[in-house]
Protein backbone atom coordinates (compact mmCIF):
# COMPACT_ATOMS: atom_id res chain seq x y z
CA UNK A 1 0.00 0.00 0.00
CA UNK A 2 1.51 3.35 -0.60
CA UNK A 3 2.33 6.29 2.27
CA UNK A 4 1.91 9.54 1.71
CA UNK A 5 2.73 11.94 4.42
CA UNK A 6 1.35 15.80 4.71
CA UNK A 7 3.77 17.58 6.39
CA UNK A 8 3.96 21.20 7.50
CA UNK A 9 0.27 22.28 7.59
CA UNK A 10 -2.66 23.36 10.25
CA UNK A 11 -4.94 20.52 10.69
CA UNK A 12 -8.28 21.85 11.20
CA UNK A 13 -10.84 19.80 12.65
CA UNK A 14 -14.86 20.92 14.20
CA UNK A 15 -13.34 21.81 17.26
CA UNK A 16 -9.70 23.31 16.77
CA UNK A 17 -6.63 23.52 14.82
CA UNK A 18 -3.44 22.39 15.08
CA UNK A 19 0.39 22.19 13.69
CA UNK A 20 -0.07 18.59 12.45
CA UNK A 21 2.13 15.71 10.11
CA UNK A 22 -0.81 13.14 8.68
CA UNK A 23 0.17 9.94 7.93
CA UNK A 24 -1.67 8.16 4.93
CA UNK A 25 -1.27 4.33 4.45
CA UNK A 26 -3.17 3.31 1.67
CA UNK A 27 -6.84 4.54 1.58
CA UNK A 28 -7.09 4.92 5.36
CA UNK A 29 -5.35 8.08 7.77
CA UNK A 30 -2.76 5.99 10.09
CA UNK A 31 -1.63 8.95 11.97
CA UNK A 32 -2.12 12.02 13.02
CA UNK A 33 1.54 13.26 14.23
CA UNK A 34 3.35 16.38 15.72
CA UNK A 35 5.25 18.44 12.95
CA UNK A 36 8.21 16.48 12.20
CA UNK A 37 7.60 13.34 14.33
CA UNK A 38 9.60 10.14 13.37
CA UNK A 39 8.39 7.19 13.97
CA UNK A 40 10.67 4.14 15.92
CA UNK A 41 13.55 6.42 14.87
CA UNK A 42 12.72 6.54 11.37
CA UNK A 43 12.58 9.88 9.35
CA UNK A 44 9.05 9.64 8.33
CA UNK A 45 9.48 11.54 5.67
CA UNK A 46 12.18 9.56 4.03
CA UNK A 47 10.54 6.22 4.49
CA UNK A 48 6.88 7.28 2.98
CA UNK A 49 6.10 7.07 -0.99
CA UNK A 50 5.15 10.30 -1.41
CA UNK A 51 5.66 13.82 0.94
CA UNK A 52 2.95 16.55 0.33
CA UNK A 53 4.36 19.80 1.93
CA UNK A 54 1.01 21.84 2.97
CA UNK A 55 3.30 24.47 4.80
CA UNK A 56 1.50 27.54 5.56
CA UNK A 57 -1.65 25.95 4.43
CA UNK A 58 -4.85 23.80 5.84
CA UNK A 59 -5.25 20.32 6.10
CA UNK A 60 -8.88 19.79 6.36
CA UNK A 61 -11.57 16.88 6.24
CA UNK A 62 -13.00 16.52 2.12
CA UNK A 63 -16.01 17.96 1.58
CA UNK A 64 -18.97 16.18 2.16
CA UNK A 65 -22.15 17.57 -0.17
CA UNK A 66 -25.31 15.34 0.89
CA UNK A 67 -27.56 17.40 -1.48
CA UNK A 68 -26.57 16.48 -5.07
CA UNK A 69 -29.07 15.82 -8.27
CA UNK A 70 -26.71 14.29 -10.70
CA UNK A 71 -29.24 13.81 -14.00
CA UNK A 72 -32.49 14.33 -12.38
CA UNK A 73 -35.00 14.00 -14.79
CA UNK A 74 -37.10 17.11 -13.75
CA UNK A 75 -38.98 19.90 -15.63
CA UNK A 76 -38.93 17.83 -18.77
CA UNK A 77 -35.53 17.66 -19.09
CA UNK A 78 -32.88 16.18 -17.23
CA UNK A 79 -30.05 17.82 -14.61
CA UNK A 80 -27.18 18.70 -17.40
CA UNK A 81 -24.08 16.90 -14.90
CA UNK A 82 -23.86 12.94 -15.16
CA UNK A 83 -22.25 11.04 -12.27
CA UNK A 84 -19.01 11.74 -13.81
CA UNK A 85 -18.99 14.99 -15.27
CA UNK A 86 -20.97 16.35 -11.14
CA UNK A 87 -18.51 14.48 -9.18
CA UNK A 88 -15.26 15.53 -11.38
CA UNK A 89 -16.42 18.79 -10.77
CA UNK A 90 -17.09 18.53 -6.94
CA UNK A 91 -13.83 17.12 -6.67
CA UNK A 92 -12.17 19.85 -8.15
CA UNK A 93 -13.80 22.09 -5.49
CA UNK A 94 -12.38 20.17 -2.56
CA UNK A 95 -15.64 18.04 -2.20
CA UNK A 96 -14.49 14.32 -1.52
CA UNK A 97 -18.09 12.84 -1.19
CA UNK A 98 -21.27 13.70 -2.29
CA UNK A 99 -24.76 12.02 -1.21
CA UNK A 100 -27.66 12.14 -4.23
CA UNK A 101 -31.12 11.42 -4.01
CA UNK A 102 -32.29 7.95 -6.01
CA UNK A 103 -35.69 8.47 -6.90
CA UNK A 104 -38.94 6.97 -6.88
CA UNK A 105 -42.16 8.00 -8.51
CA UNK A 106 -45.40 7.69 -8.19
CA UNK A 107 -46.09 4.16 -9.46
CA UNK A 108 -42.77 2.65 -9.21
CA UNK A 109 -41.13 0.17 -6.67
CA UNK A 110 -38.77 2.27 -4.58
CA UNK A 111 -36.45 -1.01 -4.83
CA UNK A 112 -36.83 -0.32 -8.57
CA UNK A 113 -35.94 3.81 -8.49
CA UNK A 114 -33.32 2.56 -6.21
CA UNK A 115 -31.36 0.32 -8.47
CA UNK A 116 -31.06 2.42 -12.03
CA UNK A 117 -29.73 5.42 -9.64
CA UNK A 118 -27.01 2.38 -9.09
CA UNK A 119 -26.62 2.09 -12.48
CA UNK A 120 -26.36 5.58 -13.56
CA UNK A 121 -23.53 5.97 -10.70
CA UNK A 122 -21.36 2.94 -10.71
CA UNK A 123 -18.00 2.67 -12.28
CA UNK A 124 -18.50 6.95 -13.56
CA UNK A 125 -17.73 9.32 -10.35
CA UNK A 126 -14.26 10.30 -9.54
CA UNK A 127 -15.37 10.77 -5.44
CA UNK A 128 -17.03 8.46 -2.90
CA UNK A 129 -20.92 9.19 -3.28
CA UNK A 130 -24.33 7.61 -1.09
CA UNK A 131 -27.88 8.08 -2.18
CA UNK A 132 -30.88 9.16 -0.03
CA UNK A 133 -34.41 7.98 -1.20
CA UNK A 134 -36.67 10.62 -2.89
CA UNK A 135 -40.22 9.05 -1.79
CA UNK A 136 -42.24 10.42 -4.99
CA UNK A 137 -45.30 8.25 -4.16
CA UNK A 138 -46.20 7.25 -1.06
CA UNK A 139 -48.18 4.40 -1.24
CA UNK A 140 -48.47 0.45 0.69
CA UNK A 141 -45.95 -0.24 -1.49
CA UNK A 142 -43.14 2.29 -0.69
CA UNK A 143 -44.33 2.75 2.89
CA UNK A 144 -43.30 -1.22 3.15
CA UNK A 145 -39.92 -0.42 0.64
CA UNK A 146 -38.91 1.82 3.06
CA UNK A 147 -37.26 -0.31 6.40
CA UNK A 148 -35.67 -2.30 3.54
CA UNK A 149 -33.56 0.67 2.84
CA UNK A 150 -31.33 0.81 6.17
CA UNK A 151 -29.67 -2.51 4.91
CA UNK A 152 -28.96 -0.62 1.92
CA UNK A 153 -26.70 1.74 3.46
CA UNK A 154 -29.50 4.86 2.51
CA UNK A 155 -30.51 5.91 5.98
CA UNK A 156 -32.81 8.66 5.06
CA UNK A 157 -35.36 9.96 2.40
CA UNK A 158 -37.06 12.75 1.12
CA UNK A 159 -40.47 13.72 0.46
CA UNK A 160 -41.81 16.67 -0.81
CA UNK A 161 -44.62 19.48 0.32
CA UNK A 162 -44.06 21.07 -2.98
CA UNK A 163 -44.44 19.79 -7.02
CA UNK A 164 -48.04 19.03 -7.46
CA UNK A 165 -48.68 16.21 -9.97
CA UNK A 166 -44.86 15.11 -9.58
CA UNK A 167 -43.09 14.45 -6.25
CA UNK A 168 -45.87 15.93 -4.19
CA UNK A 169 -46.81 14.35 -0.91
CA UNK A 170 -50.15 15.37 1.19
CA UNK A 171 -50.00 15.15 5.05
CA UNK A 172 -51.67 12.18 5.41
CA UNK A 173 -49.00 10.83 3.10
CA UNK A 174 -46.14 12.77 4.87
CA UNK A 175 -47.64 11.22 8.23
CA UNK A 176 -47.65 7.77 7.55
CA UNK A 177 -44.48 7.86 6.21
CA UNK A 178 -43.09 9.34 9.41
CA UNK A 179 -44.75 6.65 10.78
CA UNK A 180 -42.74 4.66 9.44
CA UNK A 181 -39.28 6.44 9.93
CA UNK A 182 -40.14 6.76 13.44
CA UNK A 183 -40.25 3.01 14.06
CA UNK A 184 -37.11 2.27 11.83
CA UNK A 185 -34.73 5.10 12.99
CA UNK A 186 -34.69 6.77 9.17
CA UNK A 187 -33.96 10.39 8.55
CA UNK A 188 -37.07 12.17 7.20
CA UNK A 189 -35.60 14.91 4.49
CA UNK A 190 -38.41 17.35 3.91
CA UNK A 191 -38.93 20.20 0.57
CA UNK A 192 -40.93 22.20 3.12
CA UNK A 193 -43.22 24.51 0.14
CA UNK A 194 -46.95 24.77 0.65
CA UNK A 195 -47.08 23.58 -3.18
CA UNK A 196 -50.82 23.73 -3.82
CA UNK A 197 -50.84 27.47 -3.04
CA UNK A 198 -47.65 28.35 -4.50
CA UNK A 199 -49.38 27.06 -7.51
CA UNK A 200 -52.52 28.59 -7.12
CA UNK A 201 -50.20 32.30 -7.07
CA UNK A 202 -48.03 31.05 -9.71
CA UNK A 203 -51.20 30.62 -12.21
CA UNK A 204 -52.48 33.87 -11.00
CA UNK A 205 -49.25 35.75 -12.29
CA UNK A 206 -49.42 34.20 -15.45
CA UNK A 207 -52.97 35.39 -16.12
CA UNK A 208 -51.91 38.55 -15.52
CA UNK A 209 -48.92 38.40 -18.09
CA UNK A 210 -46.44 38.34 -15.20
CA UNK A 211 -44.32 35.52 -16.85
CA UNK A 212 -40.75 36.16 -16.23
CA UNK A 213 -38.43 34.38 -13.59
CA UNK A 214 -38.52 37.48 -11.38
CA UNK A 215 -42.41 36.36 -10.75
CA UNK A 216 -41.21 32.52 -9.63
CA UNK A 217 -39.39 34.02 -6.82
CA UNK A 218 -42.59 35.83 -6.24
CA UNK A 219 -45.16 33.39 -6.54
CA UNK A 220 -43.31 30.84 -3.93
CA UNK A 221 -43.85 33.20 -1.08
CA UNK A 222 -41.61 32.80 2.19
CA UNK A 223 -44.84 32.15 4.27
CA UNK A 224 -45.73 29.65 2.58
CA UNK A 225 -42.24 27.83 3.28
CA UNK A 226 -42.26 29.22 6.64
CA UNK A 227 -46.02 27.30 6.64
CA UNK A 228 -44.64 24.02 5.47
CA UNK A 229 -42.08 24.32 7.87
CA UNK A 230 -44.22 24.43 11.03
CA UNK A 231 -46.81 21.99 9.47
CA UNK A 232 -43.44 19.28 8.57
CA UNK A 233 -42.08 20.17 12.62
CA UNK A 234 -45.90 19.36 14.23
CA UNK A 235 -45.69 16.16 12.51
CA UNK A 236 -42.62 15.12 13.25
CA UNK A 237 -43.15 16.17 16.79
CA UNK A 238 -46.60 14.01 16.68
CA UNK A 239 -44.73 10.98 14.81
CA UNK A 240 -41.54 11.09 16.99
CA UNK A 241 -39.45 10.91 13.49
CA UNK A 242 -36.39 13.01 13.56
CA UNK A 243 -36.92 15.88 10.77
CA UNK A 244 -34.36 17.16 7.98
CA UNK A 245 -35.30 20.10 6.48
CA UNK A 246 -33.48 20.90 3.15
CA UNK A 247 -32.47 24.27 1.46
CA UNK A 248 -34.04 26.08 3.77
CA UNK A 249 -34.33 30.30 2.59
CA UNK A 250 -36.44 32.05 4.30
CA UNK A 251 -35.58 33.61 7.59
CA UNK A 252 -39.00 32.81 8.90
CA UNK A 253 -38.50 29.14 8.07
CA UNK A 254 -35.34 29.30 10.45
CA UNK A 255 -37.33 30.50 13.01
CA UNK A 256 -39.48 27.59 13.06
CA UNK A 257 -36.68 25.28 13.21
CA UNK A 258 -34.97 27.46 15.79
CA UNK A 259 -38.47 27.03 17.91
CA UNK A 260 -38.33 23.45 17.31
CA UNK A 261 -35.06 22.83 19.01
CA UNK A 262 -35.57 24.43 21.84
CA UNK A 263 -38.19 22.12 22.35
CA UNK A 264 -35.90 19.91 21.91
CA UNK A 265 -37.22 18.22 19.00
CA UNK A 266 -34.61 16.16 16.76
CA UNK A 267 -34.87 19.31 13.99
CA UNK A 268 -32.68 20.32 11.89
CA UNK A 269 -32.04 22.43 8.72
CA UNK A 270 -29.98 23.09 5.81
CA UNK A 271 -29.23 25.83 3.79
CA UNK A 272 -27.15 26.42 0.51
CA UNK A 273 -24.49 29.13 -0.78
CA UNK A 274 -27.22 30.67 -3.12
CA UNK A 275 -29.47 31.53 -0.08
CA UNK A 276 -26.38 33.33 1.51
CA UNK A 277 -25.38 35.43 -1.36
CA UNK A 278 -27.99 35.93 -4.04
CA UNK A 279 -30.87 37.59 -3.92
CA UNK A 280 -34.84 37.52 -5.76
CA UNK A 281 -33.49 41.09 -7.31
CA UNK A 282 -30.08 40.72 -8.01
CA UNK A 283 -30.48 37.58 -9.84
CA UNK A 284 -34.11 36.47 -10.17
CA UNK A 285 -34.48 40.15 -11.34
CA UNK A 286 -31.52 40.18 -13.42
CA UNK A 287 -31.39 41.07 -17.40
CA UNK A 288 -28.82 40.83 -19.87
CA UNK A 289 -28.02 41.78 -23.55
CA UNK A 290 -28.01 37.99 -24.44
CA UNK A 291 -31.22 37.45 -22.20
CA UNK A 292 -33.25 39.78 -21.42
CA UNK A 293 -35.38 39.84 -18.10
CA UNK A 294 -35.40 35.69 -19.04
CA UNK A 295 -31.81 35.94 -17.80
CA UNK A 296 -33.07 35.35 -14.30
CA UNK A 297 -33.64 31.64 -15.22
CA UNK A 298 -30.11 31.03 -14.35
CA UNK A 299 -30.96 31.35 -10.90
CA UNK A 300 -34.79 29.60 -10.57
CA UNK A 301 -34.20 27.28 -8.16
CA UNK A 302 -36.74 26.09 -4.95
CA UNK A 303 -37.10 27.30 -2.51
CA UNK A 304 -36.10 30.36 -4.40
CA UNK A 305 -33.70 32.64 -3.78
CA UNK A 306 -35.31 35.32 -1.05
CA UNK A 307 -35.57 39.49 -1.00
CA UNK A 308 -32.03 41.32 -0.43
CA UNK A 309 -34.23 43.81 1.68
CA UNK A 310 -36.19 41.70 4.08
CA UNK A 311 -32.86 40.18 5.75
CA UNK A 312 -32.86 36.34 4.87
CA UNK A 313 -29.25 36.17 4.06
CA UNK A 314 -27.62 38.03 7.12
CA UNK A 315 -30.54 35.61 9.27
CA UNK A 316 -29.12 32.83 7.70
CA UNK A 317 -25.10 33.35 8.16
CA UNK A 318 -26.45 33.91 11.85
CA UNK A 319 -28.54 30.73 11.90
CA UNK A 320 -24.52 28.93 11.15
CA UNK A 321 -23.53 30.50 13.77
CA UNK A 322 -25.77 29.51 16.35
CA UNK A 323 -26.58 26.02 14.83
CA UNK A 324 -29.69 26.51 14.20
CA UNK A 325 -28.92 25.26 10.77
CA UNK A 326 -26.62 22.86 10.82
CA UNK A 327 -24.71 22.04 7.49
CA UNK A 328 -24.32 23.59 4.27
CA UNK A 329 -25.53 21.55 1.10
CA UNK A 330 -25.89 22.52 -3.02
CA UNK A 331 -28.79 21.14 -4.15
CA UNK A 332 -26.77 20.91 -7.23
CA UNK A 333 -29.07 20.70 -10.04
CA UNK A 334 -27.74 22.27 -13.01
CA UNK A 335 -29.64 22.95 -16.00
CA UNK A 336 -28.31 24.66 -19.28
CA UNK A 337 -29.77 28.18 -20.42
CA UNK A 338 -30.11 26.74 -24.10
CA UNK A 339 -32.63 23.65 -24.47
CA UNK A 340 -33.01 23.65 -20.80
CA UNK A 341 -34.06 26.96 -18.93
CA UNK A 342 -35.46 28.53 -22.21
CA UNK A 343 -38.38 25.81 -21.65
CA UNK A 344 -40.22 28.26 -19.65
CA UNK A 345 -39.27 31.28 -21.84
CA UNK A 346 -42.90 32.73 -21.59
CA UNK A 347 -43.94 30.80 -18.52
CA UNK A 348 -41.86 30.95 -15.44
CA UNK A 349 -43.64 27.75 -14.54
CA UNK A 350 -42.00 25.65 -17.02
CA UNK A 351 -38.14 26.68 -16.24
CA UNK A 352 -36.56 23.62 -14.75
CA UNK A 353 -35.75 24.53 -11.20
CA UNK A 354 -32.04 24.23 -9.81
CA UNK A 355 -28.61 25.53 -9.71
CA UNK A 356 -25.11 23.94 -9.96
CA UNK A 357 -22.86 24.65 -7.37
CA UNK A 358 -21.09 21.28 -6.57
CA UNK A 359 -17.80 22.43 -7.66
CA UNK A 360 -18.00 25.96 -5.47
CA UNK A 361 -19.24 24.93 -1.81
CA UNK A 362 -16.08 24.30 -0.38
CA UNK A 363 -14.66 27.77 -1.61
CA UNK A 364 -17.89 29.51 -1.14
CA UNK A 365 -18.29 28.95 2.26
CA UNK A 366 -14.50 29.59 3.55
CA UNK A 367 -14.94 33.33 1.88
CA UNK A 368 -17.54 33.39 5.08
CA UNK A 369 -14.36 32.60 7.15
CA UNK A 370 -12.36 35.61 5.29
CA UNK A 371 -15.07 37.87 5.60
CA UNK A 372 -15.99 36.35 9.44
CA UNK A 373 -18.79 35.51 9.16
CA UNK A 374 -18.18 31.92 10.04
CA UNK A 375 -15.02 30.37 11.84
CA UNK A 376 -12.08 28.21 10.15
CA UNK A 377 -13.78 25.78 12.56
CA UNK A 378 -17.59 25.96 11.84
CA UNK A 379 -16.28 26.10 8.34
CA UNK A 380 -15.24 21.94 8.57
CA UNK A 381 -18.32 21.50 10.74
CA UNK A 382 -20.97 23.14 8.11
CA UNK A 383 -19.41 21.17 5.00
CA UNK A 384 -18.15 17.62 6.55
CA UNK A 385 -18.10 17.09 9.76
CA UNK A 386 -21.54 17.47 10.48
CA UNK A 387 -22.98 15.98 7.23
CA UNK A 388 -21.30 13.06 8.36
CA UNK A 389 -22.19 12.94 11.05
CA UNK A 390 -26.16 13.82 10.31
CA UNK A 391 -26.09 11.37 7.76
CA UNK A 392 -24.47 8.13 9.53
CA UNK A 393 -20.76 8.32 7.89
CA UNK A 394 -18.70 9.77 10.82
CA UNK A 395 -15.70 8.21 11.68
CA UNK A 396 -15.16 7.13 8.11
CA UNK A 397 -15.58 10.26 6.77
CA UNK A 398 -16.03 13.90 8.32
CA UNK A 399 -12.89 13.87 10.32
CA UNK A 400 -9.07 13.58 10.10
CA UNK A 401 -8.18 10.99 12.64
CA UNK A 402 -6.45 7.31 12.09
CA UNK A 403 -8.76 4.95 10.87
CA UNK A 404 -11.16 6.92 9.00
CA UNK A 405 -10.84 7.67 5.07
CA UNK A 406 -8.10 9.49 3.68
CA UNK A 407 -10.13 11.90 2.31
CA UNK A 408 -8.34 15.25 2.61
CA UNK A 409 -7.69 18.52 1.49
CA UNK A 410 -5.06 20.72 1.12
CA UNK A 411 -6.64 24.24 0.77
CA UNK A 412 -4.07 27.66 0.63
CA UNK A 413 -5.50 30.38 2.11
CA UNK A 414 -2.78 32.33 0.38
CA UNK A 415 -4.24 31.25 -2.58
CA UNK A 416 -6.93 32.94 -4.84
CA UNK A 417 -10.16 31.41 -7.28
CA UNK A 418 -11.87 33.54 -9.62
CA UNK A 419 -15.43 31.60 -10.45
CA UNK A 420 -16.71 31.36 -13.95
CA UNK A 421 -17.09 30.07 -17.18
CA UNK A 422 -13.21 29.56 -19.01
CA UNK A 423 -11.73 30.13 -15.10
CA UNK A 424 -12.78 27.05 -12.92
CA UNK A 425 -15.56 26.23 -14.24
CA UNK A 426 -15.71 21.86 -15.05
CA UNK A 427 -19.63 21.49 -14.10
CA UNK A 428 -22.04 20.73 -17.22
CA UNK A 429 -23.11 23.88 -17.76
CA UNK A 430 -22.87 26.85 -20.27
CA UNK A 431 -22.98 29.54 -17.77
CA UNK A 432 -22.18 29.89 -13.70
CA UNK A 433 -24.70 30.76 -11.38
CA UNK A 434 -21.34 32.34 -9.52
CA UNK A 435 -19.51 34.23 -12.26
CA UNK A 436 -17.42 36.84 -11.09
CA UNK A 437 -17.37 35.40 -7.68
CA UNK A 438 -13.44 36.06 -5.98
CA UNK A 439 -12.14 33.60 -3.14
CA UNK A 440 -9.71 34.54 -1.18
CA UNK A 441 -8.26 30.77 -1.07
CA UNK A 442 -7.74 28.36 -3.32
CA UNK A 443 -8.51 24.19 -3.18
CA UNK A 444 -4.26 22.74 -3.77
CA UNK A 445 -4.86 19.23 -3.10
CA UNK A 446 -7.49 17.00 -3.26
CA UNK A 447 -6.95 13.50 -1.89
CA UNK A 448 -9.70 10.75 -2.32
CA UNK A 449 -8.93 7.51 -0.18
CA UNK A 450 -5.42 8.49 0.09
CA UNK A 451 -5.16 8.72 -4.14
CA UNK A 452 -4.40 12.22 -4.79
CA UNK A 453 -7.09 13.56 -7.22
CA UNK A 454 -6.64 17.14 -8.17
CA UNK A 455 -3.01 18.59 -7.72
CA UNK A 456 -3.41 22.27 -7.78
CA UNK A 457 -5.93 22.55 -10.15
CA UNK A 458 -5.24 19.45 -12.50
CA UNK A 459 -7.60 16.80 -12.44
CA UNK A 460 -5.60 13.36 -12.47
CA UNK A 461 -8.53 11.05 -11.00
CA UNK A 462 -9.69 8.18 -13.26
CA UNK A 463 -13.14 8.19 -13.74
CA UNK A 464 -14.91 4.88 -11.12
CA UNK A 465 -12.43 6.23 -8.24
CA UNK A 466 -15.62 7.11 -6.63
CA UNK A 467 -17.29 4.18 -4.22
CA UNK A 468 -20.96 3.97 -3.26
CA UNK A 469 -20.87 4.64 0.55
CA UNK A 470 -23.37 2.53 2.86
CA UNK A 471 -24.21 4.98 5.44
CA UNK A 472 -25.62 4.22 9.07
CA UNK A 473 -28.00 5.34 10.73
CA UNK A 474 -27.67 9.15 11.54
CA UNK A 475 -25.57 10.21 14.70
CA UNK A 476 -26.56 13.71 14.96
CA UNK A 477 -29.84 13.00 17.05
CA UNK A 478 -30.46 14.05 20.34
O1 LIG B 1 -34.66 23.82 -7.44
C1 LIG B 1 -34.35 22.74 -6.95
N1 LIG B 1 -34.15 22.68 -5.66
N2 LIG B 1 -34.22 21.65 -7.73
C2 LIG B 1 -33.94 20.35 -7.29
C3 LIG B 1 -35.12 19.63 -6.73
C4 LIG B 1 -35.33 19.94 -5.29
O2 LIG B 1 -36.42 20.37 -4.93
O3 LIG B 1 -34.43 19.76 -4.48
ZN1 LIG C 1 -36.33 20.13 -2.84
ZN1 LIG D 1 -32.72 19.16 -4.11
ZN1 LIG E 1 -2.76 27.10 -5.04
Amino acid sequence: MATTLLTGGTVVSATGRSAADVLLDGETIAAVLAPGSTLLGHDLAASVDTVIDATGKYVIPGGIDAHTHMQLPFGGTSASDTFETGTRAAAWGGTTTIVDFAVQRAGERVQDGLAHWHELAAGNCAIDYGFHQIVGGVDAGSLAALPGLIDEGISSFKMFMAYPGVFYADDAQILRAMQVAADTGLLTMMHAENGPVIDVLAEQLIEKGKTSPYFHGVARAWQMEEEATHRAIMLSHLTGAPLYVVHVSAKQAVEQLAWARDNGQNVFGETCPQYLYLSLEDQLGASSEEWGDFEGAKWVCSTPLRSKHEGHQHHMWQALRTNDIQMVSTDHCPFCMKDQKTLGQGDFRAIPNGIGSVEHRMDLMYQGVVTGQITLERWVELTSTTPARMFGMYGKKGVIAPGADADIVVYDPAGHTSIGVGKTHHMNMDHSAWEGYEIDGHVDTVISRGKVVVDDGSYIGTKGDGRFVKRGLSQYLI
